[in-house]
């Protein structure tokens, strides 16, 4: 898909405040710093209209990007940071829900994980619950380029079997610093449109 064009509807925090539009959507969740943002900018070919950040949990609400007259993507914000307190944390989980549950125009959700390493039990966590509601989802495994290539598929074995992933999901190598998987992506995307 080429973006021509590419804006913020809103950060949201709760229902009622999601875009009325019915745009088809896709949601990008994942651990703080994973790169959630960096991928957003990749697809749509921005340096930084998603905003990046080395310091984790940044983004802290719902991000809706509509992009063209096409679709919707959301930014979730991170999770596992820890330094965020017990109630924030619990904020996160009921606005995840509130949206994971009753998001109609949701078409698929792509959780990222760090391509480095295992995934966390908060992966495994997001990753279950995302499952239960039957979304359909790509995990991506993100800073590729950081892993040797004869290191790549074995990382890519052990987060399948970490998570536990359904055979039906799909798991794709990214890199945001090159064009690895960026079409792959887009056609995941394109094929929930
Ligand atoms: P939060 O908004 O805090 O949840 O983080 P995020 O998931 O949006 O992560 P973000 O895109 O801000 O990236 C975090 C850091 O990782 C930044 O310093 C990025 O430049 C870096 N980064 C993201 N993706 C890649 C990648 O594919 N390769 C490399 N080398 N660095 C990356
Ligand atoms: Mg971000």
């Amino acid at each position: 898909m080429h973006v021509q064009d590419i804006k913020l509807l809103i950060s949201a925090v709760a229902p009622e405040q999601y875009p009325v539009n019915q745009l088809p959507e896709i949601a990008l969740a994942g651990r703080s710093n994973v790169g959630k943002s960096s991928l957003i900018n990749r697809l749509v070919q921005r340096k930084n209209f998603a905003r990046t950040s080395s310091q984790p949990g940044k983004t802290q609400t719902l991000n809706f990007y509509q992009l063209n007259q096409d679709l919707t993507l959301v930014d979730v914000p991170g999770y596992g940071y820890a330094k965020v307190s017990k109630k924030q944390r619990e904020q996160f989980g009921q606005m995840c829900e509130a949206y994971f549950t009753s998001r109609k125009q949701l078409r698929g959700v792509v959780i990222l994980v760090d391509g480095r390493h295992d995934p966390t039990d908060d992966d495994q966590t997001m990753y279950e619950f995302v499952h239960y509601y039957h979304h359909p989802i790509l995990v991506v495994a993100t800073k590729m380029d950081k892993v040797t290539r004869n290191h790549q598929a074995g990382n890519l074995q052990r987060i399948r079997k970490v998570l536990q992933m359904d055979p039906a999901d799909d798991l794709q190598a990214f890199s945001a610093v090159s064009d690895l998987g960026k079409a792959e992506v887009w056609q995941w995307i394109a094929d929930k449109m």
